[in-house]
């Protein structure tokens, strides 16, 4: 397994790899490998014939009070995991590689970035597409791996992927679980054993909110209300959203039938935990 640290490297394995005939799989990461990120891996081996995966802690995309300076970083136990994942090529550029001085241009997906975490979050999705285009036209993959776990992520990086005309295909994969249904997250392990505990509500509302459909019900709104019931059950929580979308605009959506993503943002203590649910059209 090849560690590259400067695009140039990275550019020069690929080409090599390509010279070889291979298919390109790319999953973008920010490091503190768990799981989650594993199995994207694990989907980019079976859909292609060489794989790079990016650690990179990107700063555009991180607020001002937010948690970069303390955002686990843990490369030497990342590598370990990914070489025996078999990866080809880890891309972990510092910060000056990818933001040369002076560094001006963004990709702004507009509308769908000031969604969901967009609202809270402002700039986080510019900071995201910025990155994500970067990567795009460093690597230059056939395929890109992203989780549904970050699903507003994934309908800004669909949207910018039409609408720039990257010459790729994003595949998707599916939210990977604690055993107690807590979504994978390398921000869980800055969760005392309380806040652990407290973060489980966040999957017990989406599984509410699935039953309330499978017992019928349509509307987002008694939806909606019967997310926040559950929430409630943990009152030091603080809710950020509990929406109803259309999973490609993030747009709120009356009602369920043709299909809707649940998502569902909270702080659990001084940590932000997002999780959702995709329903499938009735
Ligand atoms: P990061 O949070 O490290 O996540 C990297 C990828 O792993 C994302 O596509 C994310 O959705 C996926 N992922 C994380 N937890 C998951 C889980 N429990 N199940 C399935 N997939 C999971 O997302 C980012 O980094 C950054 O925004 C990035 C795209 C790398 C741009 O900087």
């Amino acid at each position: 397994m090849l560690i590259a640290k400067t695009i140039a490297e990275v550019r020069a394995a690929v080409a090599k790899l390509r010279g070889d005939k291979k298919c390109i799989g790319l999953v973008p990461t920010m490091g503190a490998l768990h799981e989650g990120h594993l199995s994207l891996v694990r989907a980019a081996k079976a859909h292609c014939s060489a794989v790079v995966v990016t650690i990179f802690v990107n700063p555009t995309q991180f607020g001002p009070k937010e948690d970069f300076a303390k955002y686990p970083r843990t490369l030497d136990a990342d590598c370990a995991l990914l070489e025996k994942e078999a990866v080809d090529v880890v891309f972990g550029p510092d910060a000056a590689e990818i933001y040369p001085p002076g560094a001006s241009a963004v990709v702004e997906v507009a509308g769908i970035s000031d969604r969901l975490d967009g609202v809270s979050r402002p700039g986080h999705f510019v900071g995201v597409a910025t990155v994500v285009a970067k990567l795009f036209n460093i690597v230059q993959p056939d395929h890109a791996f992203f989780g549904q776990k970050d699903a507003a992520q994934v309908a800004v990086l669909r949207r910018m992927v039409r609408d720039l005309h990257f010459n790729l295909e994003l595949i998707v994969c599916p939210i990977v679980r604690e055993p107690d249904g807590v979504a994978m997250s390398s921000r869980n392990r800055y969760l005392s054993a309380d806040e652990r505990q407290q973060a489980l509500v966040l999957h017990r509302a989406l599984r509410r909110v699935e039953a309330e459909i499978a017992a019928g019900v349509v509307e987002s709104q008694p939806l909606i209300d019967a997310g926040f019931a559950v929430l409630a059950d943990e009152p030091e929580i603080r809710v950020d959203y509990f929406s109803i979308v259309d999973p490609n605009t993030l747009e709120d959506v009356p009602d369920v039938t043709a299909g809707a993503l649940v998502a569902v943002a909270a702080a659990v203590g001084l940590t932000r935990l997002i999780d959702n649910v995709l329903i499938p059209p009735r």
